[in-house]
Order: C-alpha cells, then structure tokens, then sequence
C-alpha cells in the first residue's frame, strides 16, 4: 500500500518521503520508485531524521501504520496539512485494545470518519455576515446566548479558576466597568447595519 500511495503522490508531482524498517527497502524506493528522500523508522536518530527529510514540513501525510511513526508526523504537519488514515499495523499485536492516538486512528479508519481543525481566524472574510445570521437568530429567539458575567477586575482571576473547574454557565465575562448608559442599543444597531 505505502509504495504504491508514495509513486502515485510522486507522479501527481509531490515530493515523497518513504518511511520503512531498512536500508535495503529505502533503497529500492529512492532508486527504483523514485522517492525524493526515505526515513528509517528503527533509527535511534529516527525522528530528527524524519525531521531533516521534511524540512518545509508534510502535506500530506499516507498513514499506513499508526504509532510512533505518526507520533513522529504529527508535529511535522503544515498549515492544512492532511492525513490520509488507512492502517494501524503497529498495533496489531498489541496486548491491549489501542488507546489515545492509536484509538483516535483505528476510530477515523473503522468509522470513515473526518476530523478538521477549525481555527476562527481562517474565516474572517465571512465575519460580518455571520454576526448578522447570528444577531438575527438570537433576536428571533432561536438562538439563546448564555453569558456569566462577573463585576471588577479583582474578579478575574477567581473566574478564571471557577471557568477551568467547570463553575460558569454560559460565557464567562469580566466587565471591567458598569454598560454606560444605551451601550446595548449603540451595538445592536451596529451590528444590525453590518
Ligand atoms: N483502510 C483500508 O481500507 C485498508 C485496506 C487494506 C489494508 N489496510 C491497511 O493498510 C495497511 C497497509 O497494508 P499493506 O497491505 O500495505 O500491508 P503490508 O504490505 O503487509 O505492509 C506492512 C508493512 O508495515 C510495516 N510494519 C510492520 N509492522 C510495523 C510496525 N510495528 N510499525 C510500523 N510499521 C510496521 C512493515 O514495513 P517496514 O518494516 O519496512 O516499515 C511492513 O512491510 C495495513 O495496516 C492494513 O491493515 C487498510
């Protein structure tokens, strides 16, 4: 699967870096299926090895073994970087069922399943028409916004240690002073003419 996934990335022009278990396997990939660079995963050196093979990070990452070998990726993903998750076969004669990323891994594989980061600021383009779509649903009373608003600065760092112990119902806010007076009305109608 893993030599056929990495000469297929290189003929759609991907840079290929190989990970496998020996030298004589690597080098059948840099030479007869024209891999860029490979890895060898029972280094001691492994991941900074890795690391030096990928130095503008990995797009994409075809994973066929789960474990350290992903563990080793993981932190070398760039900006939307994807992983293909197809096999877990460092775990497949483990004593226990897997656990933490493997579980993770075995759970996207069995399941089909997509997992995506979402980072706010990658969708900053549409911020004022979803603060519309938003203000209107609330104000339709279809969207009900739960805040827990806390008085002073001196406040703070109790809210703080009650919000990471699960003590908040809703948004928790420091208001550092009282609302002056039609301070609401001002950002309704700010928001309603964005
Ligand atoms: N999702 C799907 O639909 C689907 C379908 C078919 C297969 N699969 C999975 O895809 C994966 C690859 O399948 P394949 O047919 O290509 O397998 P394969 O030809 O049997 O390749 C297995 C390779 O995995 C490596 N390996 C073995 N033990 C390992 C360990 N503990 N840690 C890291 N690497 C290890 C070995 O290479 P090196 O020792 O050289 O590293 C071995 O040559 C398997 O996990 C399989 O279950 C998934």
């Amino acid at each position: 699967m893993g030599h056929l996934a990495g000469q297929l990335a290189r003929v759609a022009g991907a840079r290929v870096v190989g990970i496998t278990s020996s030298t004589e396997k690597n080098e059948i990939l840099r030479q007869q299926l024209g891999y860029t660079a490979t890895v060898n995963r029972r280094s001691s050196s492994f991941v900074d090895d890795l690391r030096a093979a990928c130095p503008a990070g990995v797009d994409v990452y075809y994973d066929n073994v789960g474990g350290p070998a992903l563990e080793a990726v993981l932190p070398l993903l760039a900006r939307h970087g994807r992983i293909v998750c197809c096999g877990v076969t460092a775990h497949y004669d483990a004593d226990r069922p897997p656990a933490g990323v493997t579980d993770l891994a075995t759970q996207l594989i069995v399941k089909s399943l997509r997992m995506q980061g979402f980072l706010v600021a990658d969708y900053l383009p549409r911020w004022g028409a979803a603060q519309r779509e938003l203000h209107a649903l609330q104000k339709g009373g279809e969207l009900t916004v739960l805040e827990d608003i806390r008085d002073g600065l001196d406040s703070a760092p109790g809210a703080l240690i009650e919000m990471l112990a699960g003590g908040n119902i809703g948004q928790l806010g420091v208001r550092l002073a009282p609302d002056p007076p039609g301070w609401r009305a001002l950002l309704e109608i700010e928001q309603s003419s964005q």
